[in-house]
């Protein structure tokens, strides 16, 4: 959640590391700070501030930094509210060793008293501060040898940077359940949480696996096990490009990424394809049911994605959110396909539930936008979206990817099992590569959008409304909705309605109703109908002309006509992006960086 950012080279320090602090600020957003070796006085110098990370900015700017090796964090609290003792670094006793963590230590608090018996005196309340200690404690001539035994020490799930004034040409980097790259350039080097901080520098990194430490020097990267053996690491190299992981232009990534989609869903579509031998194709005829497992918007891709695994390739399937998946005890073995779906790969609760289920003998597929993340390594098949990095919190772009990923998977699996014929398989391809344009007639509306948004944003509640494909993005409305502007919303399959929600009803809820034209259109029709009969303000998604409906509706907000109504949720979904961003810019919120919220969420 937390985001780390390190750097050894001939460049200054101080500006590489807040560039790339600036393209972590997704992962937390409360406090940030850096350390970097100052080469004159030798010494480590501190720099943190609470806030943002433009606030770090301006305190440090003008100041004299000049040191060529450092690191730095963006802080999402756990252990202590945001404050600037809490803020990273953290520095051991005589200041020789300073620490950047992302993660948690879960026996820090046996681990403080201990140190604090020896003569150790804290200055923050956070779990992160024990290991400065730990390393000055247990220094002995070696820093690689002193945080191999440090990590003995600690527990839980974590991603450390160490620099030290007693080796000052190193940074050490260790990870053990938090996601860290190793950057590789010429005659400088980088660690960093994610693949987007360091793009700028290198094309070319290394992901280190659990357990694992890199010590970085300017010229050289060398990769240990837990036990200080040597392992050799082959390095990859992303195509994402800089322009990718910035606004260009628009206001926010949120409207940036909404408005990316066309062209992510043409990669996707175009990624899948030449992705056809994928071994799972093989795998699937062997399985004999499924188990999706996600969290948040990936978890609304996976309930779509049930129907259409269902249907094309006729193997019962079951969602479950990760976060409980894993602490039931759900049957599965190797006929058991698990499917994890996660933007990041990092998502502990999806990561570990794969983990276990793979200890069980189920076979995972993981369907993942971050290349070499966590998930897709751990995995036995991997099928990736083709989004580059998604920089807004609200997840959009990566969603119809998604979707679109688990549309192609079911119908290429339902070939593969005998249940569609190639003939049928080109048939829904034909009326898939339509989607990019569908979806580009979709953000014409944009305005329209926003001016229903204007119409809303006072009010306290929403309501989402859909049926079959579409019920999941009633949930996914409400979620975008709620992240981003915090007004109460919930998402509802309509023919719920009568058993609960109806009662909140008033002629001040309006209430989002995705009703296409498909084979629930009456159905919903009737639902719709019991809004309006109890004065809910409606506010209609569709593509139907009629008339009926248009008296039912408040507001309508066109969606254009599919061929095949399983492309539906996919063209419904991008309104509903849409009037969540509009109305969360109307109320003047942070559409990008939402309170509370983190990027990729990697505590359990
Ligand atoms: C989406 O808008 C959210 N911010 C969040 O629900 C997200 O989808 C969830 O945390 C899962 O992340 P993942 O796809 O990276 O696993």
């Amino acid at each position: 959640m937390c985001g780390i950012v390190g750097y050894v080279g001939y460049r200054k320090a101080v500006p590489v590391l807040l560039h790339g602090l600036q393209r972590l600020e997704y992962r937390g957003y409360d406090s940030a700070g850096l350390a970097v070796l100052d080469e004159k006085s030798k010494k480590i110098i501190v720099e943190k501030q609470v806030g943002k990370i433009k606030d770090l900015q301006e305190y440090i700017w003008g100041k004299e930094i000049n040191g060529n090796i450092g690191i730095a964090h963006t802080r999402w609290a756990t252990h202590g509210p945001p404050s600037i003792e809490n803020a990273h670094p953290h520095t051991s006793k005589s200041e020789a060793f300073a620490v950047v963590h992302n993660g948690i230590i879960e026996n820090y608090a046996k681990l403080k008293d201990e140190l604090i018996k020896k003569g150790y005196q804290f200055k923050s309340q956070t779990d992160t501060e024990v290991i400065a200690h730990l390393l000055e404690e247990y220094y002995e001539k070696d820093l690689l040898t002193t945080v191999l035994k440090v990590a003995k020490m600690i527990e839980g799930a974590y991603a450390i940077g160490v620099i030290s004034t007693v080796e000052p040409d190193k940074i050490v980097a260790l990870r053990k359940g938090s996601p860290l790259v190793v950057g590789i350039g010429e005659g400088e080097n980088f660690i960093a949480s994610d693949i987007p901080a360091i793009l700028e520098y290198t094309k070319t990194f290394i992901a280190l696996d659990d357990e694992e430490i890199a010590v970085i020097t300017k010229d050289k990267v060398e990769v240990y096990d837990i036990n200080g053996n040597k392992v050799e690491k082959k390095p990859f190299t992303v195509k994402w490009d800089l322009v990718a992981a910035e606004k260009g232009g628009f206001k926010h990534f949120m409207l940036k990424e909404i408005y990316e989609q066309p062209k992510t869903i043409t990669d996707t579509i175009s990624g899948f394809f030449s992705d056809l031998n994928n071994p799972v194709y093989n795998e699937i005829k062997n399985i004999q049911n499924i188990v999706i497992i996600a969290c948040g918007t990936s978890y609304h891709a996976g309930l779509v994605g049930k129907f259409w695994i269902e249907k094309f390739v006729k193997i019962p399937t079951i969602v479950d959110y990760a976060s409980e998946f894993r602490y039931r005890d759900f049957p599965v073995n190797e006929k058991t396909l698990i499917i994890a779906i996660s933007q990041s790969g990092e998502t502990a609760d999806t990561r570990f539930s794969a983990i276990d289920a793979r200890k069980k003998s189920a076979k995972v597929l993981s369907i993942v936008n971050v290349v070499g993340s966590s998930l897709s390594r751990e995995s036995d098949f991997v099928i990736y979206t083709y989004c580059g990095p998604e920089i807004g919190v609200a997840a959009t772009k990566t969603f119809t990817a998604q979707l679109i990923t688990l549309l192609l998977f079911s119908l290429k699996a339902g070939l593969e099992r005998g249940n569609l014929t190639q003939e049928e398989f080109e048939k829904y391809y034909n009326d898939i590569i339509h989607l990019p344009h569908l979806v580009n007639e979709v953000l014409k509306q944009d305005k329209a959008i926003e001016e229903i948004s204007y119409k809303y944003h006072n009010v306290k509640d929403f309501l989402f409304l859909g049926r079959g494909l579409n019920y999941p993005i009633a949930f996914e409305g409400a979620l975008k909705l709620k992240e981003i502007s915090y007004i109460h919303a919930e998402g509802y399959p309509a023919g719920e309605m009568k058993h609960g929600p109806i009662a909140l009803i008033d002629e001040n809820l309006p209430v989002v109703c995705i009703v296409p034209k498909d084979s629930l259109y009456e159905k919903m029709i009737s639902n719709i109908q019991e809004v309006k009969a109890r004065k809910g303000i409606v506010i209609s998604v569709s593509d139907s002309q009629d008339s009926h409906l248009l008296s039912l509706s408040d507001n309508i907000i066109k969606i254009p006509s599919v061929e095949n109504e399983n492309l539906y949720p996919i063209v419904s979904v991008i309104p509903l992006q849409l009037l969540a961003y509009h109305i969360a810019t109307i109320l003047g919120k942070d559409v990008d960086q939402p309170r509370n919220l983190a990027k990729t969420v990697t505590v359990e």
